[in-house]
């Protein structure tokens, strides 16, 4: 008997939990929706097309000025607000491991007098198909819902930069190694789990040693994944934010999901560090017990 051997089964456990709602965080509607990698904010992005437009009313554009109604006219904010939505973009496209999932803000896109933006709540329409390697490819949702609105609008007339799928597209490999990396951590956190409900009812030397490999091959797998979404977050997050300025286009960091997988990291540190020790005194003890024997 090993009692001590619960509090990691106890640990193992937490961080099974944890990873596996990184995976899944945002997998279906509503389900952990906070919880994105990153959060697109397109709620601005008729800007361009209305700036555009504003001067002449005889470009392929002018139609399109028509669907927005004249007490709003000289509000470009506002009027963005309804160009945007007429060319079928919502207002938020966030990004998640399996799938991405899009909606409207309420009860407005921005903050204004009466409304502060903690009380902005993102309200989802629906989500993607799930997707083993999933990727996020914001260029082609966009251009997707541009051919769909029917209206002759086309990524250009947004002045949509293709900066930001080339510096994304070189992010690829890393979420889609994140991916795996998540997938084989849940499997080795699972049998660190296993491995250490075993040390509670036996003894031996033998299956610290098996608790101590098991813990350090999950905690490096999931610190590896932890920290390839990490960069994926903050040079996505940067990339987006710095070519998407000019279009009014915005990326929201998940520093939710950040917490999540780094909490989980950290369980399985403790994990790794409990079963250092316990492998150590192991010896030490098993060393005094051979010496009183035969002392
Ligand atoms: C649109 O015009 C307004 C006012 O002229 C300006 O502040 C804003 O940056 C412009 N937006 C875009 C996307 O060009
Ligand atoms: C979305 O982006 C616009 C333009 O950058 C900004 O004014 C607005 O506050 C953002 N909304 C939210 C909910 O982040
Ligand atoms: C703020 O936005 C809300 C919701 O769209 C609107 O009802 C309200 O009038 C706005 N307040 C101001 C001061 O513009
Ligand atoms: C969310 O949107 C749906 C329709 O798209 C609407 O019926 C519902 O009232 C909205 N929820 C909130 C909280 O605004
Ligand atoms: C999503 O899955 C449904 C049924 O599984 C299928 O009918 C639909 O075409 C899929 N959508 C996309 C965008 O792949
Ligand atoms: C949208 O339409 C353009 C031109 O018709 C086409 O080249 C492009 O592949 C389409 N994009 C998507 C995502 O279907």
């Amino acid at each position: 008997m090993r009692p001590s051997a619960l509090i990691p089964a106890l640990l193992s456990a937490a961080a099974l939990v944890l990873a596996f709602l990184c995976l899944f965080a945002g997998h279906k509607k509503n389900f952990m929706e906070d919880y994105s990698i990153l959060t697109l904010n397109t709620s601005r992005l008729g800007e361009g097309v209305v700036n555009g437009t504003l001067g002449n009313s005889d470009s392929t554009l002018g139609s399109l000025w028509d669907l927005v109604p004249d007490s709003i006219q000289n509000d470009v904010s506002e009027a963005a607000g309804v160009v945007t939505e007429k060319l079928g973009i919502e207002d938020f496209y966030s990004a998640h491991l399996l799938d991405y999932c899009y909606g409207q803000y309420t009860p407005t896109e921005a903050a204004n007098a009466t409304v502060s933006a903690g009380d902005i709540h993102k309200n989802v329409t629906g989500c993607s198909n799930q997707t083993a390697m999933f990727y996020f490819n914001p260029t082609q949702i966009i251009e997707d819902a541009l051919n769909k609105s029917g209206l002759d609008v086309t990524l250009d007339d947004l002045e949509w930069p293709a900066d930001i799928q080339r510096g994304l597209d070189t992010l690829r490999v890393v979420s889609i190694t994140a991916f795996v990396l998540y997938c084989i951590s849940i499997g080795l956190i699972f049998l660190s789990f296993i491995a250490a409900l075993v040390a509670v009812f036996t003894s031996g030397r033998l299956s610290a040693c098996v608790n101590l490999l098991l813990g350090i091959l999950a905690f490096l797998a999931i610190g590896l994944a932890s920290a390839l979404v990490t960069a994926v977050i903050e040079k996505g997050g940067d990339i987006i934010n710095e070519h998407g300025k000019d279009i009014g286009l915005e990326a929201g960091k998940g520093k939710k999901f950040m917490a999540l997988t780094w909490v989980s990291t950290g369980c399985m540190f403790l994990v790794l560090v409990m079963w250092c020790v316990e492998t150590c005194v192991g010896r030490r003890r098993k060393g005094a017990y051979v010496n009183g024997k035969h002392g």
